[in-house]
Formats: C-alpha cells, sequence, structure tokens
C-alpha cells in the first residue's frame, strides 16, 4: 500500500479493526545529501540507504513477549548468568546500552560492549542480613554491574554467543580505573588519581576513533551499600573493547552527574564534542567541547581530547550554552561564603556540575536522558522522558539546532519533535538511535509499578518506535516492538549493514516478589520460568 501520513487516531482505529494490511513505514527517501552521507559515515559508520525501513507497525499490546513485527524475529544471544568466555567470567544484570563492534568490517561477527545497570537482590545478590550486604553480597551487586565486551556472530544463520572466546571479557564494579581531568588527584575526590570499578552503566556512545563512552547513572544506591566514595562515580568512563591493555579509564572532565549517555560530534574546527544527558527530574543538558582538535592519524591518543576543555549547560530562554567555569561560578557565589567554600576549584565544579550548572542559569529540564546527532543534519535529539512535579507526565523529545550548524556553537534553537501521550502512541521516550535514513528510534520506559494502568493503559507494555524526521511522516511514531511483561526495552544499536538490531531487555518482571510466582518467565532460557534480562538481535529488517 501506498505511504501516506496517518493520522494518529485513524492509525490506532485501524490497529483496532485488526486490519494487517497497513501502510508500511517507509520514510526519509532520497533526500540525504552528499554531506549528510560523508558524516553519516564518519560518526555513525552506515552509508545511507536509496530505500527505507519497512515494516507493518504492531499494536500495543500486554503480551509477556518481545513482540515484533511480522517478518521480523529476534534470538536471544546473552542472558543474565551466560558464561561469555574460557575464563568462565558471566553476563551481568539488567543489561542497558549495546554497541556493535566490527571485527574485519563484518556485520556478522564481532565484539558487543553491553552495559549493566543495576541488580535485583531477588536475584543477584540477596536481601541485606539485618541492614547490612555481606561482604560476598556485596561482591555479586558489583560484578553484575559495569560492562560485558562478548563475542557475536552468525553461524549457521543464526546469532550466537562465543562462550570460548578470548576476546571477551568483563568490566566491573571491581575492576581498577584511571581519573583523568581537572578532578583527578584533586581533593575533590579524597585525591584519588585511580578508583575502585564502574556501576549503574545506562546508555553510553563511541568514540571517532572506536573506543565506548559508558555512563554512571543511579550510582548512589551502590555505592552507599559497599562503603564506596560517592564522588567516585557519576562519570563517564572509556573503554577499548578491542583492547584489555588501554587502561579504562573515567574523565571528569565532563562532569559529574547522572550521566544517561555521551554522544560524539566534531565542531566545524575540529574540536570533539559530546552531548549528554543528566537522568533526573529538573536536570541540564549537557556538551563537552575539547580544548584541542581530532586528529584522525592519532587514532586512541585522542582519548586525550577528553581530558581537558569546556563544559556547558543549555540555557533554553537564552538559547545559549552556558560554560560551567570555575571563574563564572565563583564570580555567581559573590558574598556567599558557602559557595565560595564548596567551590574552589574546577575539580569542585566537575564533581558537583548540576550544582553549578543550576546557579549560571542553565535550564531545568524533564528527566533529559538519551542525546544523539542526527546523521542527517547534525541537528541534535533529546529524550525528556518524563517528569510528574510539572504534569510532564508522558515525556517529549527536543530537537537542538546549533547555530550554523556547528557542534561548537555557543547558540542554538530548539523545537519539541515529538510529543509522547494518546496522539503519539507513546510515552516516556527514553534511549535513542539512528538509522542510516535519520529515521530516529525510541525505546519507552513507563516504570514498571505503572505499566497498564491509568494514565498509562492504552501504551500497554513498555515497546520500541522509529519516528522519521523527514518526509510526510515526520515526527509520527510508528511501533516496532513491544517488550515482555513489566520489561524496559534499552540500548539499541544497528550492525553496519542495518540488517540486525541489538536491544537489551532490561528487567523483564521487575515487580516479582515472589520467585516461585513471576511476573514475567521470559525469555525462557536454560529451562527455566526465571526471567532473565537478555540482549537479543533482531533480523528480518527490509529495505
Ligand atoms: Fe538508566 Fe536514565 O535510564
Ligand atoms: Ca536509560
Ligand atoms: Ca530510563
Amino acid at each position: 500500500m501506498e505511504k501516506k501520513p496517518l493520522d494518529r487516531r485513524t492509525f490506532l482505529t485501524y490497529l483496532g479493526t485488526g486490519a494487517t494490511a497497513l501502510a508500511a513505514a517507509t520514510s526519509g527517501l532520497g533526500v540525504l545529501t552528499d554531506k549528510a552521507n560523508a558524516q553519516s559515515d564518519s560518526l555513525m559508520r552506515m552509508k545511507p540507504r536509496k530505500k527505507g525501513f519497512k515494516f507493518h507497525p504492531i499494536a500495543p499490546t500486554d503480551k509477556d513477549d518481545l513482540v515484533l513485527p511480522k517478518g521480523y524475529k529476534y534470538e536471544v544471544i546473552a542472558s543474565y548468568g551466560d558464561v561469555i568466555n574460557k575464563k568462565g567470567d558471566t553476563f551481568g544484570f539488567n543489561n542497558d546500552f549495546t554497541m556493535y563492534f566490527p571485527i574485519e568490517d563484518s556485520s556478522e561477527h564481532g565484539l558487543l560492549w553491553v552495559n549493566h545497570e543495576y541488580t535485583n537482590p531477588l536475584y543477584v545478590e540477596g536481601e541485606k542480613n539485618g541492614d547490612k550486604y555481606t561482604a560476598a553480597q556485596i561482591e555479586k551487586m558489583l560484578y553484575n554491574q559495569g560492562g560485558s565486551i562478548i563475542e557475536v556472530q552468525v553461524k549457521n544463520g543464526k546469532w550466537t554467543l562465543n562462550k570460548d572466546s578470548e576476546l571477551a571479557r568483563r568490566v566491573t564494579g571491581l575492576t581498577p580505573f584511571a581519573l583523568t581531568g581537572p578532578a583527578k588527584g584533586n581533593a575533590a575526590v579524597s585525591g584519588a588519581t585511580s578508583v575502585q570499578g564502574t556501576f549503574a552503566n545506562c546508555s553510553g556512545g563511541r568514540t571517532l576513533w572506536n573506543t565506548v563512552m559508558s555512563c554512571e547513572e543511579n550510582y548512589e544506591d551502590t555505592s552507599e551499600a559497599a562503603g564506596l566514595d560517592q564522588t567516585h562515580y557519576g562519570w563517564v568512563i572509556e573503554v577499548d573493547p578491542f583492547d584489555p591493555n588501554f587502561k579504562v579509564r573515567k574523565h571528569t572532565a565532563l562532569g559529574r552527574f547522572n550521566h544517561e549517555n555521551a554522544s560524539m560530534g566534531l565542531a566545524k574546527d575540529g574540536r570533539v564534542v559530546v552531548y549528554m544527558g543528566d537522568d533526573k527530574k529538573d536536570a541540564c543538558v549537557y556538551k563537552f567541547v575539547s580544548k584541542g582538535k581530532y586528529v584522525e592519524a592519532k587514532g586512541k591518543e585522542n582519548s586525550k581530547l577528553l581530558e581537558e576543555g569546556t563544559l556547558y549547560a543549555a540555557d533554553l530562554q537564552k538559547s545559549k550554552w552556558v560554560a560551567i567555569t570555575i571563574e563564572a561560578v565563583r564570580e555567581k557565589a559573590a558574598g556567599n561564603a558557602e559557595l565560595l567554600e564548596k567551590f574552589k576549584t574546577q575539580a569542585d565544579v566537575v564533581v558537583n556540575a548540576h550544582d553549578a550548572a543550576i546557579l549560571l542559569g542553565a535550564t531545568p529540564t524533564d528527566r533529559p536522558e538519551d542525546v544523539e546527532i542526527s546523521p542527517l543534519d547534525q541537528t541534535v535529539f533529546i529524550a525528556h522522558t518524563n517528569n510528574d512535579k510539572h504534569g510532564n507526565i508522558h515525556g517529549h523529545i527536543t530537537r537542538f539546532f546549533e547555530k550554523d550548524g556547528d557542534h561548537g556553537a555557543e547558540e542554538f534553537d530548539f523545537e519539541i519533535f515529538a510529543a509522547g501521550g494518546r496522539q503519539s502512541g507513546f510515552s516516556a521516550p527514553d534511549n535513542l538511535t539512528f538509522d542510516s535514513n535519520a529515521n530516529l528510534w525510541t525505546v519507552t520506559d513507563i516504570s514498571s509499578s505503572k505499566l497498564n494502568s491509568a494514565a498509562w493503559t492504552s501504551f500497554k507494555n513498555n515497546g520500541m518506535f522509529m519516528i522519521p524526521t523527514v518526509g510526510p511522516d515526520k515526527g509520527v511514531a510508528f511501533q516496532f516492538a513491544s517488550a515482555p511483561k513489566e520489561a524496559e526495552l534499552t540500548g539499541p544499536s544497528f550492525t553496519p549493514n542495518e540488517r540486525t538490531l541489538f536491544l537489551s531487555v532490561q528487567h523483564p518482571g521487575e515487580e516479582t516478589e515472589d520467585k516461585a510466582n513471576p511476573t514475567s518467565t521470559w525469555p525462557q532460557v536454560r529451562g527455566g520460568n526465571q526471567p532473565r534480562p537478555s540482549v537479543v538481535a533482531i533480523t528480518g529488517f527490509k529495505f
């Protein structure tokens, strides 16, 4: 059927009648310029296609499965507890961000970085004994967060995990990390130059030099339970999936907050720019701009660019990026002894980045989570998940237009690109990713306790949606996937040939109180009924 812009209400009525011959969702055809192609190739390692994606959108459902459009299928490639390498390391809990790193340019063999965000005591460390965890429980809690590097390959037409891999390894809450940047060795981090472990790893991004950035989000509970220094967490970490000798590091110049993700672009003058969300209510959108310039020939040495630069936060009213510097903070704090005591150096500023940003007039927004750059025109998309403090129940996606299209600009304009709610069919947009035709794919994060009730009834389970950013269906959401019960879909990422989409299914059956009666039994691996967070490979993409 020929594609026509679909009025959302008509669309839902259509679904309600059970009609299957829906218009396929295609978009963005033939509009990508040569310039966009080049940008897309360097930043996303994808080449735009002449034809867009096609699928028959699904209807919302509360089925306890990962439901996909007709003709698409998923394979579970790694679940909590799976052995991932020869050494016997195991896959952590609550997988989130995924990023595929091809081996020899293959879209069918590579390393997959996977974040592990948090544990559930019911399935991992067990309940506290009194008000404390034992050392063994804490070790489990720390081991099952961080990241997994797994080796995945298509064998006999099926994606498989290489359990004997020599390349696969874990980075956990027990792995030693180096600090870089202004806070390294400073009193603001208790003088530390290296710290123990990474945890609360939510989303992330890829650097131009092919390493992974992973973001420490809600670190507070784990660091408190484990008796670790709070100032050592809430950073962006960098890991080279291919090289265990690359010292894993935390870049303090990028600020410390509840980091959702890190998305890298290049300023017109060659400086590296990293856009970041801070996932809490009334928090700011940030970008870091390096002092030095990117030199491709320097390869992984470019990592040094993340050690020195300017951290900015967005002032939406003035449409300006505010530089979060110690000089500006102290000028603003003049006469306030408490603030002058709190902020003495740039280390104090990066450690307390949110407080500094708010002090300097940056705008508190509605849970800025993922931030991604369009391969089409380099505009910047921000998922504002929701904020019940001001009645933004279903969230929205904001789009920033940097002045002159330059990621290094200090001014920008913005629009609300899409809003959650009945009219759009989605609520609580969280992680974002683009395909090479500039379709924005978003997964939703309605909290498990609210799913299928009250204001969230019509959305049913959490889902995944494709939203064209150009063409007649610009801003219209087409549902591509529905999650198992009480699960959140997270961390979507494509292979370079876009024939496979990796996706995390996080916390299925999260509201379970009694292990004998789980609220979800997905994905039924290893013959058990225990719900297991898992990463899947989705195939069947047609162009
Ligand atoms: Fe971990 Fe903001 O989701
Ligand atoms: Ca998230
Ligand atoms: Ca979330």
